[in-house]
């Protein structure tokens, strides 16, 4: 049985949702937060709020960074580990163009300097757990090829790899194989991430790739939010327990967001991207009048239905 992690999903996996999971569901080792970065010299107050530790009590969370120097590095790790945490997670795999043409995210993997450079700073906070989550490369696959020589030089706690480069996004196929050989050139344990969203690829996986050290799910958790609980406890829910725990999480979550969100409009657009990957669950037609119910009485009630599926 490997462990499993909640990836971090900008947007959706923010602290009131990883309360809700945690408190109705869980099964996942830990929470990655979604990316904090520097911005005019600072952290946005909005990422300081996310991982603030009164938000994230009897969570566990990872908060993770974004930088495209050791600058940043320094700064981001500094004031996170202010805030008491002793795990940061570091993101060399973001692929949004923004991000990766300023040299963040998997754009920093074409510059095996900067990355050099972040390896030392990393020596200099023994009292922090370092992990990665990583790309093959921004434009080839090559480009892992040269920086995991350089990630071999520190222990991290592990290294997550979603097997894509920067510029396939989120399209094309995940190359699963391309862990056989990293595993291989890595000093590090490898967690594998990427369109994982059934228990029966969790299986596969535990069996093809037993030099794994895990294995993290975003969407996936998103869309079946049962699905590391079932795995872990080796038990698999019928498509009626799946949505009736999605139902309580949505009832749980509407009345937290109803405190921080303003009017029926901002509450209708956060309150859809909780379904917006499980059409595979609740089905094509529900999920449809879901997402284009046009305004919150039209939305309450199309939820509503989903009681009778
Ligand atoms: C909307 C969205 C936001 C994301 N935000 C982050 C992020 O902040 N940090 C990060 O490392 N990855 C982020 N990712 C990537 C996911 O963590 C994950 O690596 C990717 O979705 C593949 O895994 P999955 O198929 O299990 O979702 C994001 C992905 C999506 C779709």
């Amino acid at each position: 049985m490997l462990p499993i992690y909640f990836a971090p999903l900008q947007g959706y996996t923010d602290d009131v949702y990883r309360r809700i999971h945690q408190q109705f569901i869980g099964g996942v080792k830990c929470y990655y937060t979604p990316f904090v970065r520097v911005e005019a010299g600072g952290i946005r107050s909005k990422d300081l709020r996310d991982i603030a530790p009164e938000n994230n009590k009897n969570v566990p969370v990872v908060p993770q960074i974004i930088f495209n120097s050791s600058k940043e590095f320094e700064y981001l790790t500094n004031r996170v580990e202010e805030m008491g945490y002793k795990q940061i997670d570091l993101n060399m795999g973001c692929p949004f163009p923004l991000q990766a043409k300023h040299k963040r995210g998997s754009g920093i993997l074409q510059h095996p300097g900067i990355v050099e450079e972040i390896i030392d700073k990393v020596k200099q906070h023994p009292g922090i757990e370092f992990s990665v989550k990583m790309r093959l490369g921004w434009e080839n696959e090559e480009e892992i090829e040269q920086i995991m020589p350089i990630l071999n030089k520190v222990d991290f706690q592990h290294i997550t790899i979603h097997p894509r480069t920067g510029i396939q996004q989120y399209k094309g196929n995940v190359n699963y194989s391309a862990l056989e050989r990293l595993c291989k050139i890595s000093r590090n344990h490898l967690i594998i991430n990427g369109d994982i969203t059934t228990l029966e690829q969790m299986r596969e996986i535990e069996e093809q790739y037993p030099q794994i050290a895990g294995i993290m799910i975003g969407r996936g958790l998103l869309g079946t939010p049962s699905l590391a609980y079932e795995y872990s406890n080796g038990c698999e829910w019928s498509t009626r327990e799946r949505i009736a725990l999605m139902l309580k999480m949505h009832d749980a979550l509407m009345a937290e967001y109803s405190k921080i969100l303003k009017g029926d409009t901002q509450m209708l657009n956060k309150m859809r991207t909780f379904w917006e990957y499980a059409e595979n669950l609740i089905g094509r037609k529900p999920y449809k009048k879901v997402m284009k119910s046009g305004n919150l009485k039209n939305y309450l009630a199309a939820v509503q239905e989903l009681k009778f599926i």
